[in-house]
């Protein structure tokens, strides 16, 4: 051993139980996290540490136990929230759910490890787990070195606003402690990482098995001199980065117990507010007087940043869930389009055009990619062009969310520049963001007021407007039903209008072809085309493969509720082939198309339509009759 003092692990009782208690609330908290392959030893590093510390912790336990006999404070509960309560907060934000975060603490500080278990899912539990932490551990196998992913965790580390890095180089014993091997990764690293804008990164040669260097310093690297890992953890600041910042409160709920009494709770994101304070309503812009703080302890004069509170202002104002209570000279960007940093986890890429929930520390709306600009190479930061993320990849893209959310840009503040996107099927995080700025365009381009509604374009025409939506199969019959109910349609008197697939793509989406990608914004684009057309009052046949619920359930979203019918045409493969109507699945089946519906492309039959067709043994000028039937029963409801 050098001469390095051991870390002091055992509580100093001398004050007294209280007073020790007291000192463990007050201690400053790190928040880290690991990254590094399966086999770059994580676990066990996390392992040694928790076992070195906590044993330890186990022994405060009992000692403090026995203690509080001793001194006949047996009555008094020790209050043991004290030292998690910082971990429950945690868990309440909601969306770290694939996360396990583990506590720790010596006498000098207090520890919370964000646990990320599982190799496929790393980058989304390393995103959603990260976004508090303080210090990110860099693991690298000494016989390997820096690998991409080593590069990979390290840029998403800084996207996430991650200060300060321990590079592990461990394993250092399968390499003979040598000192050459060490030098080389670090500068290698240090290479890479000088760009990444850390306030630290300090490189440890270590080996978790043995312990070598993880809480005590090891004799057998004499020629490293600078600290153990825990001595390193223990001593890093932290900056309480969010004290001098304006205040942010997003409210996470409003509590109503009776009609004397209104509050909005939340965590203070960022900033202190007190009694007295002038605060704004982010998104209303309306103004009031902080009246009261109430905590689970009483009332309080100031609270600041970390703290969960209520807060009752002097005026009745409409604060909602998703809302924040801002300072009203530095208030946050309210906007429906912005700029953003996105990590992809899911296995399905992100396409532009489709719609996810974005969830925001508070608020959760429905949003889509509109641009993906460029995705970045890990390696070189170099942007590469892109028409989908795939998984664990980064990309900078525009965003749009049917209602503005109140936002601040992630550099200025992790908690309220920062989202997750959820697939509105499946339910899963599929990616996590990190916004850049507000787009202006969204500023300055407004809804035009129009005088002539669709109301009245509508009444024109002496119809109710709708879109029917054909989705099948290609040589399904689509285009055959559609063709026919427009025609039983025209000789009514009504006013219609056909958008079909073969047409459209001679025209409008002459430049899209039948990948995923091509086929999403194929369907993003005629059906706005369709809600235009149904705006101006007309009745309009949609028939397209149409083959993602995604993009059905969107062009169902964008109309107006009840004009929009989803018609299946089902017609099973096996028919479509035998009808074969364009010569098709014949060349689609020896690979000469490819990504062809149903061959090599997936078709997900709609689950709810208003009607499902099926073709087989049927007439189509009969289906065709039965689509004008629930046309008619709907625009005349009350008919009999
Ligand atoms: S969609 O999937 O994007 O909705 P759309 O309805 O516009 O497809 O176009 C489908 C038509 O394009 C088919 O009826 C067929 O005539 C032709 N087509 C050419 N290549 C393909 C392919 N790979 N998959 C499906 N249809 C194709």
């Amino acid at each position: 051993m050098t001469d390095t003092p051991a870390i002091d692990l055992s509580p100093d009782l001398s004050k007294g139980v209280a007073a020790y208690l007291r000192e463990q609330e007050n201690k400053s908290l790190l928040r880290f996290l690991t990254c590094g392959s399966v086999d770059d030893g994580k676990s066990t590093l996390i392992g040694r540490l928790l076992y070195d510390t906590k044993l330890i912790f186990e022994d405060q336990l009992a000692t403090l136990e026995s203690d509080s006999a001793k001194h006949g404070t047996a009555g008094e509960d020790i209050d043991f929230a004290l030292l998690v309560d910082g971990l429950e907060a945690e868990r309440e934000q909601g969306i770290t759910i694939d996360v396990a975060y583990r506590f720790f603490a010596t006498n000098k500080r207090k520890f919370i490890v964000a646990d990320t278990p599982g190799h496929e899912e790393y980058t989304r539990n390393m995103a959603t787990g990260a976004s508090t932490a303080d210090l990110a551990i860099v693991l690298v196998d000494s016989r390997q070195g820096i690998l991409r992913q080593t590069r990979r965790h390290s840029y998403i580390a800084s996207l996430l606003g991650i200060r300060h890095i321990v590079l592990a180089v461990n394993k250092i014993d399968l390499v003979g402690y040598d000192k050459a091997v060490f030098d080389e990764h670090v500068e290698a690293y240090m290479a890479f990482a000088a760009d990444l804008g850390f306030a630290s990164v300090q490189a440890i040669p270590l080996s978790a098995r043995f312990g070598d260097n993880v809480t005590q310093r090891s004799d057998r690297t004499d020629w490293y001199d600078g600290p153990s890992l825990l001595e390193h953890l223990e001593t890093v600041p932290v900056e309480n980065l969010y004290l001098d910042k304006p205040l942010r409160f997003p409210v996470q709920y409003v509590v109503r117990p009776n009609l004397d009494f209104r509050g909005f709770a939340g965590q203070i994101a960022s900033g202190a507010i007190s009694v007295g304070d002038k605060v704004t309503v982010a998104k209303s812009g309306q103004a009031s007087t902080v009246k009261q703080i109430v905590t689970r302890d009483g009332a309080l004069d100031t609270a600041v940043e970390g703290q969960a509170v209520t807060i009752v202002l002097e005026d009745q104002l409409e604060v909602s869930r998703g809302n924040m209570l801002v300072a009203p000279d530095a208030r946050p960007h309210v906007a429906d389009q912005f700029q953003a940093h996105v990590i992809w986890f899911d296995a399905e890429p992100m396409i532009p055009g489709r719609r996810y929930i974005l969830r925001t520390e508070t608020d959760s709306v429905s949003a889509t990619v509109t641009t993906l600009k460029h995705s970045v190479d890990v390696n070189s930061f170099a942007r590469i062009a892109a028409k989908a993320l795939q998984m664990n990849e980064v990309g900078v893209c525009n965003l749009s969310t049917q209602q503005p959310i109140a936002f601040d840009a992630y550099r200025d503040n992790r908690i309220t520049g920062n989202f997750v996107l959820i697939d509105r099927l499946t339910n899963r995080t599929v990616g996590a963001g990190m916004i850049d700025h507000p787009l202006r365009r969204a500023e300055n381009v407004h809804w035009q007021a129009l005088e002539i509604n669709r109301d009245a374009r509508a009444a024109l025409m002496g119809q109710r407007p709708a879109v029917v939506w054909f989705t099948g199969l290609s040589g399904s019959g689509k285009s055959t039903v559609a063709n026919n109910l427009e025609k039983l349609l025209h000789a009514k008197g009504r006013h219609t209008y056909m958008l079909d697939g073969d047409n459209v793509r001679h025209g409008l989406n002459r430049d899209l072809g039948f990948t995923d990608e091509d086929r999403v914004e194929n369907i993003r684009r005629v059906a706005e085309v369709a809600r235009l057309m149904a705006d101006a009052g007309l009745i309009v046949l949609v028939s397209f493969i149409s083959p993602f619920r995604a993009e059905r359930r969107l062009a169902r979203d964008m109309m107006v509720e009840g004009e929009f019918l989803e018609v299946f045409i089902d017609t099973p493969i096996e028919e479509c082939a035998r009808r074969d109507p364009k010569g098709l699945y014949k060349r689609a089946k020896t690979g000469e198309i490819k990504n062809f519906t149903g061959i090599s492309s997936p078709y997900e039959a709609p689950e709810e339509p208003e009607l499902h067709l099926l073709t087989v043994g049927t007439d189509p000028v009969e289906l065709a009759l039965r689509i004008e039937d629930m046309l008619a029963a709907r625009a005349n409801p009350k008919d009999p």
